[in-house]
C-alpha cells in the first residue's frame, strides 16, 4: 500500500501579517468571497476576517461554510454571513447580493479543473461546464456588485485564476483557456473601472494544498525529497498564503496596482519546465534521457 506525505503540523495562522486589534486594517469593510468554505477561499475568508472585515461567503457546502464562518468569527471578523448555494445559479447570485448589500471587496474564487481529459475526446457540453465553473460566474457576480462600487467610488476585486492560464496544461486545455480568460478579464476590467476608484487584480495559484488538490496526501512518501526539487520554495502552498495575498491586493498597500495577476506558486512559473536535481544542478529533461 502506498504511504503518502503528512502535511506540515498545523494549525496554520490565518495571516502572517501583523495587526493592531484596536484598529484592524479592514475595519468597516465588507468582503464577498465565493467558494469560501474550504481550500483557498477559506484561507482568504480567514485572512480578511483576521484583519477585521465583515465577510459574506457563498458555497455549495453549507455545513462546511458555517464551520468556516465560526472560525472566521474567532479570527476577528465582526460578522460572517453564509449564503449556501451554487454560484452558477442566478438565484444564488441574487441571494448573495441580498445578503451582502454593497460590499467593498469581491473575491471570485470558485473554479475547478475537473473533470479533465484529452481535448480530442471532449464534447461541447464539457466546454460549457468548464465555462460555467471557471468564467461565467466571475462575469455575473462582478456585474452584480460593480454598479454599487462605481456609485460609491471605491472597490476592490480579486479573481482567482491559475498558472495554467499562463502556460499550457495538456489534459485540461479548456480549463486552461477559461483561466486565461479570467486573467484577461481582470486586466481589461481594471483598465475600465480604475477611473471609479475600483481596482481589479488576480491570483494565479499552483500546487496549493486544498480539497481539490491535496498535495501532501497525494504525494507518495518515498518521493518526499522531490517536493523541494519541484517547488522552488521547498513546500506546497497553504490557503493562508493566498489569504495574505488577497489582503495585500485589497488593501492600500497595493494602491498603485491594478490589472495584475500575481503568481502564487512557490516559484513554479519562475523557471517552468526546469527542475532542481541537487543543490547546484538543474534539468529540463525527462528523467532517464541521459
Ligand atoms: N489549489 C491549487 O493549487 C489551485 C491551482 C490553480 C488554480 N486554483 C484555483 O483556485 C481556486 C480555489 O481552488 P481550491 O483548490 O481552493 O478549490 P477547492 O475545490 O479545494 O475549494 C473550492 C471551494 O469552492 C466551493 N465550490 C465549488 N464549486 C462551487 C460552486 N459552483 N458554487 C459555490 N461554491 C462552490 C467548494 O465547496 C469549496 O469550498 C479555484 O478557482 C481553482 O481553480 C487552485
Amino acid at each position: 500500500m502506498t504511504e503518502y506525505l503528512a502535511p506540515p503540523p498545523g494549525p496554520e495562522p490565518p495571516s502572517a501579517l501583523p495587526r493592531d486589534p484596536e484598529h484592524p486594517l479592514f475595519a468597516g469593510r465588507t468582503a464577498v468571497v465565493t467558494g469560501g468554505a474550504r481550500g483557498i477561499g477559506a484561507g482568504i475568508v480567514r485572512a480578511l476576517a483576521y484583519h477585521g472585515a465583515r465577510v459574506v461567503l457563498c458555497d455549495t457546502e453549507g455545513d462546511a461554510a458555517r464551520a468556516t464562518a465560526e472560525t472566521a468569527l474567532g479570527d476577528g471578523s465582526p460578522e460572517v454571513t453564509v449564503v449556501a448555494g451554487d454560484i452558477r445559479a442566478r438565484t444564488t447570485v441574487d441571494a448573495l447580493v441580498a445578503a451582502a448589500g454593497e460590499p467593498d471587496f469581491l473575491v471570485n474564487n470558485v473554479g475547478d479543473f475537473r473533470p479533465s481529459g484529452p481535448f480530442l475526446t471532449s464534447e461541447e457540453r464539457d466546454w460549457q461546464d468548464m465555462y460555467e465553473l471557471n468564467l461565467l460566474h466571475i462575469l455575473r457576480v462582478t456585474r452584480a456588485f460593480l454598479p454599487a462600487m462605481v456609485e460609491r467610488g471605491h472597490g476592490g476585486i480579486v479573481n482567482l485564476s491559475s498558472v495554467e492560464g499562463l502556460r499550457g496544461i495538456p489534459g485540461s486545455a479548456v480549463y486552461g483557456a477559461f483561466k486565461a480568460a479570467a486573467i484577461a478579464f481582470t486586466a481589461s476590467l481594471a483598465a475600465e473601472v480604475g477611473q471609479y476608484g475600483i481596482r481589479v487584480n488576480g491570483i494565479a495559484p499552483d500546487l496549493t494544498d486544498t480539497p481539490q488538490t491535496p498535495m501532501w496526501a497525494s504525494t507518495a512518501a518515498k518521493y518526499g525529497d522531490h517536493v523541494g526539487k519541484w517547488v522552488p520554495v521547498g513546500r506546497f502552498g497553504h490557503p493562508a498564503d493566498h489569504g495574505d495575498a488577497a489582503v495585500f491586493l485589497l488593501s492600500e498597500q497595493s494602491r498603485f496596482m491594478t490589472g495584475t495577476t500575481l503568481n502564487l506558486d512557490g516559484g513554479t512559473m519562475a523557471a517552468p519546465g526546469w527542475l532542481r536535481r541537487d543543490e547546484h544542478r538543474y534539468t529540463n529533461m525527462p528523467r532517464g534521457l541521459r
